[in-house]
């Protein structure tokens, strides 16, 4: 079997490198692609809906596609710090690239809306962490003032480098099924991703790598919805913390590639996403983190819509083990505590 060698490897005639770009790598994307029957099931029709399962990256999160990128080229232009704004999955990823590159990696991160596991990682992996009192968007207000003042380098997805990186996810999607799917339903933030799939799609259309491009169909908290509602979101809340955001970078982009696609934006609730993660997990097998279940939801709340015999890819965009939190107090499980170490005992709650 060959070795996966990192996406920087296997795309790199449709990424801006050359021979003397340094690559940063953790051996990341190649993620798989998973048909989910229960979600197709819910559709109805001969619908065949799977998830991209990019919290399979080395870091547990697409970040890492526009990470290896971004670090790559941050290296090759000789620097020595980046810095980033995050929810946490951003500064889990900036920090272990940014330290197999040798450099120092500063992370702004709203005071108590990171993740356990996201934040475990950026401790281990050696950022430099600031907890500011105030939110995602405030947060990156900051970066980007001070990526203009001093000698470090932006790894949010303003760096053309990130969205350049993860669109190979794209890529890979249509490799996988040949064609591209019908709809890609995506979970919405800074609006990188949703950007950056789109590039990809289109770039392998134009080199007829395929012969249709999908519907965009991008969603977000409801609690935390400016494309939804087209309006600046001043105290953005949602259980997805990934996705807390209320002013995001790359809307442009973003609604450009909604357009251009005929796709649509929606919000969900908070409980329809709740809903969606334990879903997967237990008819599926599959432990996401909240913010990726909303492409789930979202796709569930639309299904009256879905084109018939249609081809559907949900991206899963975090692991699960970032949010223990969230899993520990959103489940269905039995949880029996105390239980006698006794045969008989354990038997009989078993229902034996
Ligand atoms: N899903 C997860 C798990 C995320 O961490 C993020 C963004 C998104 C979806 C949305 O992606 O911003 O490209 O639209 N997380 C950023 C962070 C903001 O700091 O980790 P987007």
């Amino acid at each position: 079997m060959k070795r996966w060698p990192g996406l920087i490897k296997s795309y790199r005639d449709w990424l801006p490198v050359s021979e003397s770009t340094p690559v940063i790598t953790l051996k990341e994307g190649g993620t798989p692609l998973i048909p989910v029957a229960s979600i197709s099931k819910r559709i109805g029709g001969n619908t065949k809906v799977y998830v991209k399962y990019d919290g399979l990256n080395p870091t547990g999160s697409f970040k890492d596609r526009g990470m290896t990128m971004a670090i790559s080229k941050a290296k090759e232009e000789g620097c020595k710090a980046v810095i980033c704004a995050s929810t946490g999955n951003t500064s889990a990823s900036a920090a272990a690239y940014a330290k197999r590159g040798g450099m120092r990696a500063f992370v702004l991160i709203p005071d108590g809306y990171v993740a356990q596991g996201k934040l475990a990682q950026a401790l281990v992996y050696g950022a430099e962490i600031l907890a500011i009192k105030g939110n995602f968007d405030h947060a990156l207000d900051i970066v980007r003032e001070i990526s203009d003042s001093y000698p470090v380098t932006l790894v949010n997805s303003v760096n053309p480098y990130r969205l350049q990186g993860q669109k190979t996810a794209a890529f890979e999607i249509i490799d996988d099924l040949g064609e591209a799917p019908d709809w890609l339903c995506i979970p919405m933030g800074n609006a990188g991703n949703i950007s950056a799939y789109w590039m990809g799609f289109k770039e392998y259309f134009n080199a007829g790598k395929c012969k249709n491009k999908p519907q965009m169909m991008g969603f977000q908290a409801s609690g935390s919805a400016p494309l939804v509602y087209n309006k600046t979101i001043i105290d953005p809340e949602t259980i997805a913390t990934a996705i807390r955001i209320g002013n995001p970078v790359n809307k442009e982009k973003a609604i450009k590639a909604k357009n251009e696609s005929n796709g649509a934006f929606l919000d969900v609730t908070d409980k329809e996403i709740i809903e969606a993660y334990k879903l997967l997990g237990k008819e599926e097998g599959i432990f996401c983190e909240p913010a990726s279940a909303a492409s789930i939801a979202g796709l569930l709340k639309r299904k009256d819509e879905v084109p018939t015999n249609s081809t559907i890819v949900c991206v899963l965009t975090g692991n699960g083990l970032k949010d223990p939190e969230c899993a520990i107090e959103n489940n269905d499980a039995y949880f029996h505590k105390g239980v006698e170490a006794n045969i008989k005992k354990v038997a009989s709650i078993m229902g034996f």
